[in-house]
C-alpha cells in the first residue's frame, strides 16, 4: 500500500507552474532557484576534486601541449562522448607542456559521460525531480545524452562564444534541452550565463558536423553575427537550475575575478526524436544513450 502511495505521488509530481512553463516558451530559458540544496552542490564539487586528484594528467598534458598535435587533440575530444575526459583551459600549459598552475586550477571542463560512468554523477543526474522537470517540459521518454562539469576557474576561466546548443547536439523534431546547474554563485564578475530572451525563435545558424574520417567542420546556414547587445546576464545563486532551449543563443564571458564559478550541465532529448548521426558526440554500440531509469 505504501509503495502504491509513493508511486501515485511520483506520478503527480510537478516542478513547474503554468506561469513558469509560459515564461520558458516565451524566453527560451527558465531559472529555477533552489532546485538543489547546498549539500548537493558541495558533494559534486568535492567529489570532482577527488576525480581530478586521482587523475594522471601526463598523457593529456602531452596532447594539449603543442599545436603540432592538434588532430590528436581533436580525437581526444571526439572520442569523449562515452568517456570521462579532462580538458585544459587554453593557455593553461607552458610551451614545454608543464602546467602554469595546479591541474585543478587549469581545467576548463570534464566531459562528456559523467552521468553514465561515475556513480555519484549517475545518481545526481537521475534524481526524480529532474525526470519530473523533463515531463513538465514535454520531453517524452527523456534520454540523457551529455554531461559536463565546467570549471570557469579564477583568472583563467575562458569565454564561451554565443552559440545555440543545437549546433553541437542536433536532434530532429524536438531540439535538445540543456540543464545548467550552478554549483557556485554565478555572477557577472565570475562569468555567469548570458542569453537573448526569445532568441530560441531564431532558426539554427550552424551545425558542427563530424565526418566519417573523424574530422569536424561547421556547416553554416546564417553567418550574420548574434546581436550581442540583446544578451541579458543570468546571475544565479548556487543550487539554481537554468533550463536552456536548444535554439537559445547564449554565452558566458571569461572569469577574471578571484572567485570560481563551477557548473554542471546535462543535455536531454526525447527518445522519439532522431539524434543526428553526424553530430560530433557519438556513442559506441555498447554505451547507448540511457534514460532516467538507467
Ligand atoms: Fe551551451
Amino acid at each position: 500500500m505504501l509503495i502504491n502511495t509513493q508511486e501515485k505521488t511520483k506520478q503527480n509530481y510537478t516542478v513547474l507552474s503554468a506561469t513558469q512553463k509560459q515564461n520558458y516558451q516565451q524566453d527560451g530559458y527558465l531559472v529555477l532557484p533552489n532546485f538543489f540544496n547546498d549539500d548537493s552542490c558541495e558533494m559534486l564539487i568535492n567529489h570532482t576534486r577527488l576525480l581530478v586528484e586521482y587523475w594522471d594528467d601526463s598523457d593529456v598534458k602531452t596532447i594539449f601541449s603543442t599545436t603540432k598535435q592538434s588532430h590528436e587533440k581533436e580525437i581526444y575530444f571526439l572520442d569523449s562522448g562515452d568517456k570521462i575526459r579532462f580538458f585544459f583551459e587554453a593557455g593553461a600549459l607552458n610551451e614545454d607542456g608543464s602546467l602554469k598552475k595546479n591541474k585543478l586550477y587549469s581545467l576548463n571542463k570534464i566531459g562528456h559521460a559523467l552521468h553514465d560512468l561515475d556513480p555519484i554523477f549517475y545518481c545526481f543526474s537521475r534524481q526524480h525531480k529532474i525526470a519530473a522537470l523533463c515531463k513538465d517540459l514535454n520531453i517524452i521518454d527523456p534520454l540523457l545524452i551529455q554531461s559536463m562539469y565546467i570549471y570557469k576557474q579564477p583568472y583563467i576561466g575562458g569565454e564561451v562564444n554565443a552559440h545555440q546548443d543545437s549546433t553541437f547536439l542536433f536532434v530532429k523534431d524536438q531540439p535538445v534541452t540543456g540543464f545548467w546547474i550552478a554549483l557556485q554563485d554565478a555572477t557577472i564578475n565570475n562569468g555567469c550565463l548570458w542569453a537573448i530572451p526569445g532568441g530560441h525563435q531564431t532558426p539554427l545558424k550552424k551545425r558542427l558536423l563530424r565526418s566519417k574520417e573523424n574530422h569536424i567542420t561547421y556547416e553554416v546556414y546564417d553567418d550574420t553575427p548574434w546581436p550581442l547587445e540583446k544578451m541579458q546576464p543570468i546571475e544565479v545563486p548556487r543550487g539554481s537550475l537554468v533550463v536552456l532551449h536548444g535554439l537559445l543563443p547564449h554565452m558566458s564571458k571569461e572569469n577574471l575575478s578571484p572567485i570560481s564559478r563551477h557548473a554542471y550541465t546535462l543535455h536531454v532529448m526525447a527518445k522519439h526524436s532522431e539524434y543526428a548521426k553526424d553530430n560530433w558526440l557519438q556513442r559506441s554500440p555498447d554505451h547507448p544513450f540511457r534514460g532516467f531509469l538507467g
